[in-house]
């Protein structure tokens, strides 16, 4: 037994369940066995007698965060351009701000700035893009590593559409650069895994992701992309794949779109009924991102219905097109924008409660990776601890409710310390 990552945390502990369920342990302990959850217990059996006790007094522990999508690059220019839709932002301010990735001493300047706050916030897993640069992408695999987190991270390919200074010179440059950087990080690091990224339809051609298919193959990589997010972006996609009969068809017919694999497509704000059902038969997740798709007009994507068709949700920062990189925002954000889509678009879609975006934030995005997300037992022990002591209030609130208020008014300052694998990251 490793020591280190054996003890028993104790506190108010909250955690989701697969069945959404959200469970309240007062003043109990969640014990951590090498690193694994064996469970939360109101007393300490005999088992787990020599095991060191952290006590966390009042504090409450939770399941730490995931964010399923956002794109490192993308920090340095965040709450720029917020009056912009999709395609003109990307034009503007996203693709120039990506092209600086050239520039080691810039990429490491800005990774560096992200990777603290990402550490020092609730996320403890992240799936990210970085840009088409192997150097840079490396560069922020090495920092990310550093931080303790566990995260996929993406080289971005991207052969049209880009821009003059944001392109690769052809299908076959894009596939090589991506072998080259899978090789330079095979084996490298215990926390940061590589995962295939075609930026989006309009930026891959059918020759890329043809190569991409067979670099996922021999890899056996997950994948993570951009669906149906702008109603121009869709239109686009028509015109570039006359032969799909939908835009997550496209990806499906090039084989990157789960069944074998693992894949992740953020927003999926307009997708139709046989999209949904595709989705859900292939296993790819949703990465919801609220806060993004209000930033830039996208929409109000169909949470409700992913959840009532059995569709895996996470949520999603995009930050920069989200602004803000908490997860915590963005369990809020699930709430309000699925109270507008009932109220606008779709009365008989309910609204979201509490114990569903607490889940999406937690065991939904993070089943991604695997066992995490719970303090079920057998799942990976990543917990975060939270001191809502600085939130005011003047009674005495139950635990749930302190819960439900530190998602809302609660932020890095509250966390006391986080874990990861049962390994202390802050
Ligand atoms: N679609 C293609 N690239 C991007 C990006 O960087 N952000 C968002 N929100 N959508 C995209
Ligand atoms: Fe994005």
């Amino acid at each position: 037994m490793d020591r280190k990552k054996s003890f028993l945390l104790k506190g108010h502990i909250c955690y989701s369940d697969e069945k959404k369920k959200l469970h309240i342990k007062p003043n109990s302990y969640a014990v951590c066995k090498d690193g694994v959850c064996q469970g939360v217990l109101e007393e300490i059996p005999q088992e787990f007698a020599a095991f060191e006790v952290k006590d966390m007094g009042d504090a409450l522990v939770i399941p730490g965060l995931t964010d399923l999508h956002a794109h490192a690059p993308q920090y340095a220019f965040r709450g720029l351009g917020m009056d912009l839709e999709l395609l003109e932002w990307l034009n503007t301010h996203t693709f120039p701000e990506e092209a600086r990735y050239t520039d080691l001493e810039y990429a490491k300047k800005a990774y560096g700035m992200y990777v603290e706050e990402l550490k020092k916030s609730a996320v403890t897993r992240a799936v990210i893009f970085a840009t088409l640069h192997v150097e840079a992408t490396e560069l922020l695999m090495d920092l990310l590593e550093e931080s303790g987190l566990e995260t996929y991270v993406g080289k971005v390919n991207m052969d049209r559409n880009g821009g003059r200074n944001l392109e690769e010179a052809s299908a076959q440059v894009s596939a090589a650069e991506t072998r080259r950087w899978l090789k330079e990080t095979q084996g490298k690091y215990r926390h940061t895994r590589p995962i295939l990224t075609p930026r989006f339809i309009p930026a891959c051609s059918d020759e890329l992701m043809s190569e991409l298919k067979d670099i996922q193959q021999e890899y056996h990589l997950p994948v993570q992309s951009h669906l149906s997010e702008n109603p121009q972006e869709i239109a686009w996609v028509k015109e570039l794949c006359p032969k799909a009969k939908s835009y997550s068809d496209a990806y499906f017919q090039a084989g990157l779109f789960g069944g074998n694999h693992p894949a992740v497509m953020a927003h999926c704000i307009w997708v139709d009924e046989e999209e949904i059902q595709l989705m859900k038969e292939q296993g790819v997740y949703v990465a919801h991102c609220p806060q993004s798709n209000a930033n830039l007009s996208s929409g109000i994507a169909p949470v409700r219905t992913f959840l009532e068709k059995g569709v895996q949700v996470g949520l999603g920062s995009d930050m920069a097109a989200g602004s803000s990189t908490s997860i915590l925002r963005a369990m809020a954000d699930a709430v309000q924008c699925s109270k507008l889509r009932w109220r606008l678009v779709d009365s008989e879609a309910k609204p979201l409660t509490f114990p569903e975006i607490f889940y999406m934030g937690t065991l939904g995005g993070g089943s991604f990776f695997g066992k995490v997300g719970s303090f079920l037992p057998g799942y990976a022990f990543d917990a975060l601890v939270f001191d809502d002591s600085s939130l005011p209030q003047p009674r005495k609130l139950e635990i749930s409710q302190r819960l439900e208020r530190f998602i809302y008014l609660g932020d890095d300052r509250n966390i006391m310390c986080k874990y990861v694998n049962g390994e202390r990251v802050c």
